[in-house]
């Protein structure tokens, strides 16, 4: 597993599992099967409504807290509410920290709730904090004001949809780039993307692998999700590889600067 650092010193493994519409009666089975084969991050969020799931694959996994990495994410806008918000999934998930907590979007009182955010951190409720959906103004903003700097902004990223220009924005800034959806939610043409399929072959590896590769070797931290068993042991095993610097610019090419996916809403079509 390869791991980054954040800008407050704390270490995050490069890959996680995520947990976005995995539904509550199947998470703590799919969580506790991807800790047991060596996930050692996993992403939840208030509106996932699989905190409390998450949490007990964690509590009973056998692996020590300190090695593992939870994320979860606020779905409230201002400082009471996200407080208490806070308060809510650490008593749902059953664990006395989260590792991050990020705003889930962007909210109507983005300063008021990223202070409850650093209120937690100050507390210890909290190891990291940062935003996702967060496009450079609306991070920059938060900058200026902030007593803690944010230390992630997760937002959509795959091969079509590089975020190069929030990626340079994020780097400058020490915030690391976390991408969601980076196999393109399972409606983007990129797993089946021939460019990618002739590096695959190339690595015996499936595309999967060479895309959750290119974005950890771009230091893009990953968290795909699966509840397909092949599939969530596939994903993990991406480190036993390193794509070549003419690979890298073969898939660098492959950039659209917008999603692969065709939303049904304006998720995802953030200007950035
Ligand atoms: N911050 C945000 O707003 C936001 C938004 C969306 C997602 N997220 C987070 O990011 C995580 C990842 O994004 P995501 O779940 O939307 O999409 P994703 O991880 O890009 O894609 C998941 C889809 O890919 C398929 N898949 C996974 N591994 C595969 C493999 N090796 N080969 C072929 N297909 C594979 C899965 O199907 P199978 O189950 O059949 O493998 C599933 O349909 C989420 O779970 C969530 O934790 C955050």
């Amino acid at each position: 597993m390869g791991y980054f650092e954040l800008n407050n010193g704390v270490k995050v493994p490069a890959l996680g599992f995520g947990t976005y519409q995995m539904p509550p009666a199947i998470t703590e089975e799919n969580v506790a099967k991807a800790i047991n084969l060596g996930y050692r991050s996993i992403d939840t969020a208030q509106n996932y409504g699989n905190e409390a799931e998450v949490g007990a694959a964690v509590n009973g996994s056998g692996v020590s807290r300190d090695d593992l990495f939870v994320t979860s994410k606020t779905q409230t806008s201002g400082y009471k509410t996200t407080l208490r918000g806070i308060d809510e999934s650490l008593r749902s998930a059953q664990l006395d920290y989260f590792d991050l907590m990020i705003i889930h979007w962007p909210t109507i009182d983005n300063s008021g709730t990223y202070k409850a955010l650093e209120e937690a951190y100050q507390a210890g409720k909290l190891r990291a904090i940062g935003v996702s959906n967060f496009n450079s103004s609306k991070v920059q903003k938060l900058i200026d004001r902030a007593e803690v700097k944010p230390m992630i902004d997760q937002i959509e990223t795959d091969v079509y949809w590089q975020q190069n220009k929030m990626h340079k924005f994020l780097n400058q800034n020490n915030i690391l780039h976390e991408s969601w959806a980076p196999l393109g939610e399972g409606l983007s043409p990129v797993l089946s993307e021939p460019a990618i399929i002739r590096i695959a072959e190339k690595y015996q590896k499936s595309t999967a692998q060479v895309i959750l590769r290119f974005l950890t070797q771009q230091h893009i931290m990953v968290i795909p999700k699966s509840t397909n068993p092949v599939h969530i042991a596939e994903n993990l095993n991406v480190f036993d590889f390193k794509l070549t610097d003419d690979e890298l610019d073969i898939i660098k090419s492959l950039d659209q600067g917008h999603s692969g996916v065709n939303w049904p809403s304006s998720m995802g079509q953030e200007a950035y």
